[in-house]
């Protein structure tokens, strides 16, 4: 099962700031990679860029042992020729076949016999949960369904490598759960390499064994899901991981610690270490590491409870510190109210602490990566593109 690598691949369209920029990764050999990150950052022009279906502007790309597209040497080659399985954002599939049939498909130009084709094509319908439909015709099904079978003709084949975009984006909350799960399972027990792209970072922690996250064509951070989640290498990744958001304080350094409104937090480690006395830096702290406590003590800051959030499993409050809102989850006080005042402690484990520029003092990975500024989101969504219908086929 091959690796995927790119070498500073970077992708101009006429008119705009480049798609991708500089890109270097390494896909590994058998891992459920997910390219990660908000619309129009450079998902789905990566993910075609390695499905040959666009060609780079500059840089190198390698499947496994091979060489698919150099600029330098001027080597492209053909979608057909590289041995992938695309299921794309929109999908095509045949109208007048019957779900069976365009299941099926890619099978028999294979020439597979026919009691083989029957036997995948029936495990992989009852593993999408759409072997109820297999005698209908595609176009009497909803886009879920639909969807379903994209996928289903595509692994169907067993790819060595699956390019996956945002192939869950039409289900139900309930269904997308069970899907994730049934692709997780079934990329175990094929061993093959999955790229899959998504906005969603819920589904990235939840699927994947690397998240490749990017921002506006650049790289910001390639690592395992719990890596990137605990040591974000800058201020955008430690936002965009993590529901509910992650808690951004600022503060000022000061005889061992960072000081935010009366709430001290430690810092020991090497990074942090290094920080002057004096210097404003920002605190990233997950709802998991901020508790409420009753009583006042060192470290503490005195905040209100703005409002108490029972999701049923956990419990969440909104405190105020200072002019900060924070979010807390500590499941220990069903009784606190409204209006009533506490004192909160951080624990943050790791710690992560962001300069002004963004960058993580603290990260273990990606210390190089880009500096992520707490300005505005990406680029505005884009239209989805009519021509990725066809392309799909190929
Ligand atoms: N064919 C094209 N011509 C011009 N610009 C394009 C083209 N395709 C993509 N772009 C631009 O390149 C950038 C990256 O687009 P891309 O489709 O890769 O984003 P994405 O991360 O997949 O977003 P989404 O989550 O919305 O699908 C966007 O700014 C987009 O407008
Ligand atoms: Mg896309």
């Amino acid at each position: 099962m091959p690796a995927i690598v790119l070498r500073q691949v970077t992708k101009r369209f006429a008119g705009g700031p480049p798609a991708v920029r500089d890109l270097d990764l390494t896909i590994p050999d058998a891992s459920f990679t997910t390219l990660l990150g908000p619309s129009g950052c450079g998902k789905t022009t990566t993910l075609r860029m390695i499905a040959g279906l666009e060609l780079p502007t500059d840089g190198e790309i390698d499947i496994g042992e091979r060489n698919v597209f150099s600029l330098a040497q001027g080597r492209s080659l053909a979608p057909a020729k590289r041995g992938l399985g695309l299921v794309f954002q929109s999908y095509a599939l045949w109208p007048h076949l019957s779900v069976r049939q365009n299941i099926a498909f890619g099978l028999e130009v294979q020439k597979v016999n026919r009691a083989e084709t029957k036997r995948r094509v029936e495990a992989v319908a009852e593993s999408l949960q759409i072997d109820a439909y297999l005698e209908r015709y595609t176009s009497e099904l909803s886009g879920g369904q639909q969807q379903r079978v994209a996928i289903a003709r595509v692994l169907v084949m067993r790819p060595d490598v699956l390019l996956l975009d945002e192939p869950l984006s039409n289900l139900d909350a309930k269904l997308r759960m069970d899907m994730r799960a049934e692709l997780k399972r079934l990329h175990a027990e094929t061993g093959a390499t999955v790229i899959y792209v998504t906005h969603d970072q819920l589904e990235a922690l939840t699927m994947s064994t690397h998240i490749a996250l990017m921002r506006d064509g650049v790289l910001q951070q390639f690592a395992p899901p719990l890596e990137l989640y605990a040591q974000p290498a800058n201020r955008f990744a430690a936002d965009f991981l993590g529901n509910p958001r992650i808690n951004l304080l600022e503060g000022v350094v000061e005889a061992g610690a960072i000081v935010s409104h009366g709430l001290r937090v430690q810092v020991g480690g090497d990074g942090v270490l290094a920080a002057r006395p004096g210097e404003r830096l920002t605190i990233g702290l997950r709802a998991e590491e901020l508790r409420l406590e009753r009583e006042g003590g060192s470290g503490r800051a005195a905040v209100r409870i703005l409002s108490v959030l029972p999701t049923g499993a956990d419990w969440y409050y909104r405190v105020g510190l200072g002019d900060a809102v924070l979010t807390v989850r500590d499941d220990r006080h069903p009784d606190l109210r409204e209006g009533e005042q506490v004192w909160l402690v951080a624990a943050p484990n790791p710690l992560k602490v962001f300069d002004e520029a963004g960058r993580s003092r603290t990260a273990l990975s990606g210390r190089d990566a880009p500096a992520a500024a707490a300005q505005a989101p990406g680029p505005a969504p884009i239209e989805r593109r009519e021509s990725e219908r066809e392309e799909a086929r190929a």
